[in-house]
């Protein structure tokens, strides 16, 4: 496991309760007092705990020896360059298969990581479950849309990590191979990119953002451009129209979440580094790509760069 935040101890501990040797990489120097008290998962999954004999801990990436099935990445999508380079740096002294699941939202992480381990090594997961750090050793399963998707973005076959899907499930984090996670992610970026950015520019949680005649235009335009990017990308979702998924989102999606609060506007709050880059920024660079514009997604990465930039940035 490299990152062991809210998703990282969640999914590390439902594999370690399973009996899966499970290794967690934390960043060099970091004090995790969770390893002297085991991990709780509690929530919506159910409760569920792991004893400090269950799993091993290692300092830093570099640290790493001996063979792994996976090597699940679930830090935030900013550390990916630097996650990247470490893991290259060890790869050589690495066994087995070393299969990278990318536990990420938004879009072009995994093109990160295709470029340093290939095709055959790199997937992605699909993951629609909330969940929230309440202590140290502790998250809590705040909601839970669906199982966790696993699959390539590459054209590997999804079913090599069929033993991964089943142990997740086994631990408690129902999971399952995706034939086509592309569509999933994508289904996720229209969802994050239409309420994240909006919701931390606002400090609502989403709901308010459904309120008002003027924010439903801002999250209109939003899903516009970004089906006009992946349609120009060669790429797709689940709905062929933006019109089509604009009323699952208002009528269904919305709804269902309408008290949550972005993880985004958590982290300005905090003045912690955002996701912008690889959601509403990601779009404006696809659409750079094939020269489709995309005005309200820059606009918005924009702001939100703007709103957790200080002095020291000039
Ligand atoms: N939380 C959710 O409900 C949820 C749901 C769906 C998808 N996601 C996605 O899942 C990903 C992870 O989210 P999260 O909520 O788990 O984030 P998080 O709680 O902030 O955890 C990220 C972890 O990565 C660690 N990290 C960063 N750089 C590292 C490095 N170089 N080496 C080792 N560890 C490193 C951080 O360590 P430090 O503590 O030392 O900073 C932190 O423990 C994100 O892409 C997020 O969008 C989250």
């Amino acid at each position: 496991m490299i990152g062991a935040g809210a998703v990282g101890l969640a999914v590390g501990q439902a594999l370690a309760g399973v009996g899966a040797q499970v290794v967690f990489a934390i960043r060099r120097g970091s004090d995790a007092a969770w390893r002297r008290h085991g991990i709780l998962r509690t929530g919506a999954l159910g409760e569920s705990r792991s004893a400090p004999d269950d799993f091993a801990v290692c300092d830093g990436i570099s640290a790493l020896r001996g063979h792994f099935d996976a090597i699940l990445v679930c830090t935030k999508t900013f550390a990916s360059a630097e996650v990247c380079r470490a893991l290259a740096e060890v790869w050589p002294q690495l066994a087995g298969p070393r299969r990278v699941v990318l536990f990420h939202n938004g879009w072009g992480s995994a093109d990160v990581f295709r470029a340093a381990f290939g095709v055959e090594s790199v997937f992605s997961a699909r993951v629609i479950t909330g969940f929230v750090r309440k202590a140290p050793h502790w998250v809590d399963v705040t909601v839970h849309a669906d199982a966790i998707h696993v699959g390539s973005l590459f054209g590997a076959d999804p079913s090599t990590l069929a033993w991964l899907a089943a142990a997740l499930s086994s631990g408690g984090l129902p999971c399952a191979p995706a034939k086509d996670i592309a569509r999933d992610l994508l289904a996720k970026l229209l969802y994050n990119c239409a309420l994240n950015p909006l919701g931390a520019l606002r400090g609502v949680p989403y709901g308010v953002l459904g309120e008002s005649a003027a924010t439903r235009a801002v999250m209109d335009a939003v899903l516009d451009e970004v089906f006009d990017v992946l349609g120009a990308n060669g790429l797709s979702t689940h709905w062929a129209r933006a019109e089509d998924y604009r009323r699952v989102f208002y009528d269904e999606l919305l709804p269902a979440t309408a008290e949550h609060e972005s993880s985004m506007l958590q982290d300005l709050r905090a003045g912690r580094e955002t996701e912008i880059e690889s959601l509403s920024g990601a779009v404006e660079r696809l659409g750079q790509d094939v020269g489709v514009e995309t005005p309200v997604n820059a606009a918005l990465a924009a702001l939100v760069r703007a709103a957790r930039s200080g002095p020291s940035d000039g």
